[in-house]
């Protein structure tokens, strides 16, 4: 059996998955780099150490599948790394009942599922790591984004409560948290109109891409992933970007109130109530 330690990551088709598969392969690990098609990367052609598998975070049957392919080929994992995700935004009345429940399936109970079927053999094999992307939207606010953050609050809440019950396993949580990194992310971000908020949104759009042009790119999520799963630390919270440092930042230092302010100010000047 190899020595080599072996990550499993969800969504390595693009962005922060993809650089993160390329980054620890690179330091010699084994790369179980799953996504919903697999298909040949020329970012991975270098890689024998990187092997590719199909896993919908939204279908068990799926994951099973995947998990169970991915242990028969490497004989272990030691870091399952929930990365998949997409963000649904616009005015929270202009999104369906539906839209909200598929963000949901994706970013929450995706996790969960996922995480579910790792955790019978972290038991087994009395260690394992379990790193999250959630977002600095999983503490901070911002407008619009509604219910994409309420499913990266949901997963932080879930991650911190679990950490406990899993300690006495040897298995530990981690949850890194980027702000604006350049990925596919904006390109999948679907965006749900209602026109009488469109000055509003306007103006946030205006403000979210100027934050995407100064974002770094997805190494940046990858080398705090990688320090994530190697320093040994039992440690829930990485900010991964120096965007999400200064808002965490902010956020313990000012009174709610104040904070508030400050996240609305940009956006209601000249706004029509
Ligand atoms: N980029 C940012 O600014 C930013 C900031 C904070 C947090 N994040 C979080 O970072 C994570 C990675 O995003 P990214 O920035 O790297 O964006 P990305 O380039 O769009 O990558 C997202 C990945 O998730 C995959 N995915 C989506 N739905 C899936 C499903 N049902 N099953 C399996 N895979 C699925 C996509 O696969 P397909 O190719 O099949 O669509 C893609 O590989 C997400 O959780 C996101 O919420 C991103």
């Amino acid at each position: 059996m190899s020595d080599k330690k072996v990550i499993l990551i969800t969504g390595a088709s693009s962005g922060i998955g993809m650089a993160s598969a390329v980054f620890f392969a690179k330091q010699g690990w084994n790369v179980a780099a799953t996504m919903r098609n697999p298909k040949s990367l020329k970012e991975f052609e270098d890689y024998t150490n990187i092997k590719l598998f199909g896993l919908d975070v939204t279908s068990v049957d799926s994951i099973k599948n995947a998990v169970e392919d991915v242990l028969k080929t490497y004989l272990r994992i030691d870091v399952l790394f929930n990365n998949a995700g997409y963000a649904l935004a616009g005015p929270f009345e202009a999104i369906s009942d539906e839209e909200v429940r598929k963000q949901f399936e994706t970013n929450l109970f995706g996790v969960m599922n996922v995480t579910r079927a790792v955790l019978p053999h972290f038991r087994a094999q009395k260690s394992g790591i379990i790193l999250n992307t959630t977002s600095s939207g999983g503490n901070l606010t911002f407008p619009l984004y509604s219910i994409y953050i309420s499913t990266k609050w949901a997963l932080e809440g879930f991650m911190e409560a679990l950490q406990y019950e899993l300690r006495p396993f040897n298995i530990v949580v981690k949850n890194l948290a980027p702000g604006s990194v350049k990925s596919e992310f904006t390109n999948s971000t679907s965006f749900v109109s209602n026109s009488v908020y469109d000055k509003y949104a306007n103006k946030v759009q205006g403000n979210i891409i100027a934050s995407y042009q100064m974002a770094p790119d997805a190494d940046t999520v990858a080398k705090v992933a990688f320090k994530a799963a190697t320093d040994n630390k039992i440690k829930l919270r990485y900010p991964a970007t120096m965007q999400a440092r200064m808002g965490f930042f902010l956020r313990w230092l000012l009174p709610l109130q104040i904070f508030n302010k400050m996240v609305a100010a940009p956006f209601e000047k000249d706004t029509d109530k």
